[in-house]
């Protein structure tokens, strides 16, 4: 049976997916990147952030100079392409059956990268959960509160877990202190893909 745990209010399905499951998805992924290269955003103050990231559906999420935000073009000028069928599986199963999500945004953690704390706020309607996959290295997954700083719980993300951000889960701080770079051999280089899955209007 799966086992689901609870860190906060946040839902961790873990080994949701089994490793073929999580093959087919870097697969598919692979067709994404090379439509819509990963690229390295910076943070609106200017500072590089450590993740590689890349988006599939109808919106993109970027982040630079201008602020954070939903594009509906790639830097590169181009749409993003459609999200994988086997990514939107994961969707219907954890967010909804009826509504598909806008972005399917893909962050890519090498050897180092990590994400600060932070919350999912550029979304309209927080009543839609964010539906996240992780895939290749294990990472340690740091959830907060509502406002900034506070006691704070983590856990070990591993490849096939699913996490979902819903309801009292879904405004609260969280990030990623650190991957444990070579701990998986999902990915023929090492690192961490993190899917996650937003309605954002
Ligand atoms: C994020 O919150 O944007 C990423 C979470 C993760 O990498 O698991
Ligand atoms: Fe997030």
């Amino acid at each position: 049976m799966q086992d689901v745990i609870r860190i906060r209010e946040a839902e961790i399905c873990r080994s949701e997916l089994d490793r073929r499951a999580q093959a087919q998805i870097v697969d598919d992924l692979r067709t994404v990147v090379k439509q819509a290269p990963l690229f390295s955003p910076t943070t609106p103050r200017g500072r590089p952030m450590s993740v590689r990231m890349t988006s599939a559906g109808t919106l993109g999420w970027v982040s630079d100079r201008r602020g954070y935000r939903y594009e509906n073009l790639h830097p590169a000028g181009e749409p993003w392409p459609d999200i994988p069928e086997s990514v939107l599986a994961v969707w219907r199963r954890h967010g909804s059956e009826t509504r598909a999500p806008d972005c399917c945004l893909i962050n890519y953690y090498g050897d180092g990268a990590r994400m600060g704390m932070h919350r999912d706020n550029d979304e309209k309607d927080f009543s839609w959960p964010v539906v996240s996959i992780s895939l290749g290295d294990a990472a340690l997954f740091r959830i907060g509160n509502l406002t900034r700083g506070g006691r704070t719980e983590s856990t070990w993300l591993e490849s096939g877990d699913v996490a979902i951000l819903r309801g009292p889960a879904r405004r609260l701080y969280h990030g990623i202190d650190r991957i444990r770079f070579g701990s998986s051999d999902l990915l023929p280089t090492g690192g961490r893909i993190n899917i996650t899955l937003r309605v954002v209007d």
